[in-house]
């Protein structure tokens, strides 16, 4: 190949490279595979090398060039960068129009009752200003103090959403987005002939800030507090190479420093998708609102989904979507009147201390968790927050009573930043770690040269977690989406501590913990509501009363079903049944069928232990709408006798014979007593025949039984 042909070839590489680049990195499509792409990169790489001179500032392959830099050129911004001011509420932008109203009045005499809207998503990244001269890439730089700020060029350039040559708009696009020929010519000037300069935000996916923190860990580095800081740092830093390596992202949110270009484009929205035509990343969310109710909307819709995006937002833009009314407007100060960042909720508020629990870990260690007055904090409403250990609580100086700052940063869990010692009424408390275990009441020791407390009693969380884990199992409560390990976690955090625990959670308690995103939040506490429904055997399962399975469970709540619902209750008031089954003794227990001395004495001790009828007590106020059987309590023919069955019948089962006089309302037990009613004896009937005989029951065969219940 010669020099001549290497020059066609390459400028066809070119083209051919950076088309790929705007389907793969601005649109998110791709045509061809990375390794395609690569090979046409590596192609042109070689082609570069055999003719050096061919080498041009655009080439994809110049991405990651030149040497670390020993400091930054500073550089004077030919439009001030501008900041925003902020709106925390609908209020706030209500006033922001009505003072519009009245600028535009002032500064026009015309009338104006409402303005269009364009919302964009207000990403939490670093500002950064590109300008291209000729349609070819010529700087990047930073906002600086709005005036003056950094070159950062050789940064900018390895971010591959950033077109290094901006894209040839043809002219059916133009003719898509309304520009006439002669307005189509103007651009094309101003792209082709002189210069233009775009605005955007670069910033850094949740999950490239994540896995580089997870790098820094592993070398021993200082991780990087959020992902904001992560994109400053590596634009902001001399190596090029090392920007590379942190694959950033860019949106674009504007065209600056040229009035009359923007007059051509009339509107925001308009410029945004003459911006991504250009080739570069606009978002995909922003959209033309036609009212402040829909501006509103946008804001709801945007907070509820923000965790699902791959990048850190604070807010949304919000600005008028005619450009036209930003010179009419103005600026003040630093801030634009014709547009306002619309902030989500506060991050970091203040709330009272009002408590402080200690939580049991798998492995015994004792965390402090503060138990807060109820506050709205990024969108969520918190109540507790971890406080880690005594050491934590020492740096803090904190006690119960204290006034606190809490944040919530993105879908972290809260965190105790401050404490305002400023507001300390000397009703404050030490905090003091507890002696006892506050889950089993062993004791809790400190070894030497450990923060943390320890219980004692090495199966403590143990027992509690094997509880609760039972409690929401399968064949349980069958709680959807509440498995073992997010079980272990919310104990952890203390959000829940005996199953009653379960029925208090909030959305918004989920929400703080890590990897709940808003909608399995809400699933989540969807199936909890849910299981106050279920079957009564299933929740006396669930229980884990000692001996009882599944089918024990069953026989309990026919028991409850059948003598000690009342006819008007509609679902089982747990409360009742408590009541209900506390008269019951040890030899009443072993009434029911297949009910032997074992399980007679762990029912008797679940109905009466302290900590059992605590929680039953506690769970009666959840609204549960637990189902039974249907009895038909008016037909109960047999109502208060008791039947024992032995030996085979010959024209019914024995479970269906049972079934029969569950029916009838008598109880069927497995073994004769003095409280036994009738034996029904079928052929060879064994020693319980004998028994009923001695104590003088009346025995029955079966063609007696069948006229008894027909
Ligand atoms: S418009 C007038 N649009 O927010 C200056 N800014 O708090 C604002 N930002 O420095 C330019 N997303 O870096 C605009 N969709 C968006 C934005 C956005 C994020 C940043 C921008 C600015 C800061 C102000």
């Amino acid at each position: 190949m010669n020099k001549g042909e290497a020059k066609k070839r390459i400028e066809k590489l070119k083209d051919e490279i950076s088309h790929h680049r705007y389907l793969y990195h601005v649109l998110d499509k791709e045509e061809i595979s990375e390794g395609a792409l690569d090979s046409l990169k590596n192609e042109l790489y070689k082609l570069e090398q055999a003719y050096p001179n061919l080498i041009t500032a655009d080439s994809p392959t110049q991405r990651v060039a030149g040497k670390p830099l020993d400091k930054f050129e500073k550089l004077s911004h030919k439009e001030r960068m501008l900041s925003l001011f902020d709106a925390f509420s609908s209020s706030d932008i209500k006033d922001w129009q009505e003072r519009n109203i009245k600028v535009y009045k002032e500064n026009t005499g015309r009338d104006i009752d409402k303005f269009e809207y364009y919302c964009e998503l207000k990403l939490d990244g670093l500002a950064i200003s590109v300008t291209y001269k000729n349609s070819k890439f010529f700087r990047g730089a930073t906002r600086g103090d709005g005036k003056v700020g950094e070159d950062v060029s050789s940064n900018v350039k390895t971010i591959s959403s950033i077109p290094l040559e901006l894209r040839k708009i043809s002219e059916e696009e133009y003719k898509d987005l309304g520009f006439s020929e002669a307005e189509k010519v103007e651009i094309e000037k101003y792209i082709y002939e002189d210069s233009i300069e775009i605005r955007g935000e670069a910033v850094m996916s949740k999950a490239v800030f994540e896995s580089l923190n997870k790098e820094y860990k592993k070398e021993g580095k200082a991780v990087l507090a959020n992902p904001r800081n992560a994109v400053a740092g590596s634009i902001r830093q001399l190596d090029p190479k090392v920007a590379n390596s942190r694959k950033m992202d860019f949106y674009v949110y504007g065209l600056s420093a040229n009035k009359r270009l923007r007059d051509l484009c009339k509107t925001r929205a308009r410029e945004d998708k003459l911006l991504a035509l250009l080739g570069f990343k606009a978002l995909k969310e922003n959209k033309v609102c036609t009212n402040l109710k829909e501006v509103e909307d946008f804001q709801n819709y945007v907070e509820k989904n923000r965790n699902s995006l791959d990048f850190i937002i604070d807010g949304t833009v919000v600005k008028i979507n005619d450009l036209s009314l930003w010179s009419v407007l103005g600026v003040v100060g630093k801030a634009p009147r014709y547009m306002m960042a619309y902030k989500f909720p506060a991050e970091q508020v203040t709330t009272k201390v009002l408590d402080v629990i200690w939580q049991i870990g798998r492995t015994g260690t004792l965390t402090p968790t503060a138990i807060l007055e109820a506050v709205k904090v990024g969108g969520a409403v918190i109540s507790r927050a971890t406080l880690h250990n005594m050491d934590e609580i020492k740096r803090l100086g904190l006690k119960i009573n204290d006034t606190i700052i809490i944040e919530r940063a993105g879908d972290v869990i809260p965190k105790v930043v401050k404490v305002m010692k400023n507001l300390r009424t000397g009703e404050e408390k030490k905090i003091i770690a507890p002696s006892i275990c506050p889950q089993c009441g062993s004791k809790v020791e400190q070894k030497e040269g450990e923060v943390a407390y320890r219980c004692t009693n090495k199966n403590c969380f143990a027992v509690k977690f094997k509880a609760l884990s039972h409690f929401v199992s399968k064949g349980a409560m069958n709680i959807d989406g509440l498995g073992e390990k997010v079980v272990e976690k919310l104990m952890q955090e203390a959000l829940i501590k005996d199953i009653s625990d379960l029925y208090e959670l909030s959305v918004g308690d989920l929400e703080a913990l890590e990897r709940f995103a808003d909608k399995s939040a809400s699933n989540l506490i969807s199936a909890i509501a849910e299981s106050k429904e279920r079957d009564l055997y299933r929740f006396i399962y669930a229980l884990g009363i000692r001996h009882i399975g599944e089918e024990s469970a069953q026989n309990l709540a026919d028991e409850y079903s059948y003598y000690g619902k009342d006819k008007d209750e509609n679902y089982v008031n747990i409360l009742n049944m408590l009541n209900f089954f506390q008269k019951y003794s040890l030899e009443d227990w072993q009434v029911l069928p297949d009910f032997g001395p074992k399980l007679a004495e762990s029912l008797y001790e679940f109905f009466h232990d302290e900590k059992n009828i605590e929680l039953i007590k506690k769970l009666s106020k959840e609204g549960f709408q637990l189902k039974t059987k249907d009895v038909n309590k008016k037909d109960l023919k047999l109502k208060g006798k008791t039947f024992v069955l032995t030996g085979s019948l010959s024209s019914l089962t024995r479970a269906e014979a049972k079934d029969k006089l569950k029916e009838l309302g008598a109880k069927v037990s497995g073994s004769v007593s003095k409280n036994t009613s009738y034996v029904l004896a079928g052929s060879e009937a064994g020693s319980k025949y004998d028994k009923a005989k001695s104590l003088g029951i009346e025995i029955l065969n079966e063609e007696q039984f069948l006229d008894l219940i027909k």
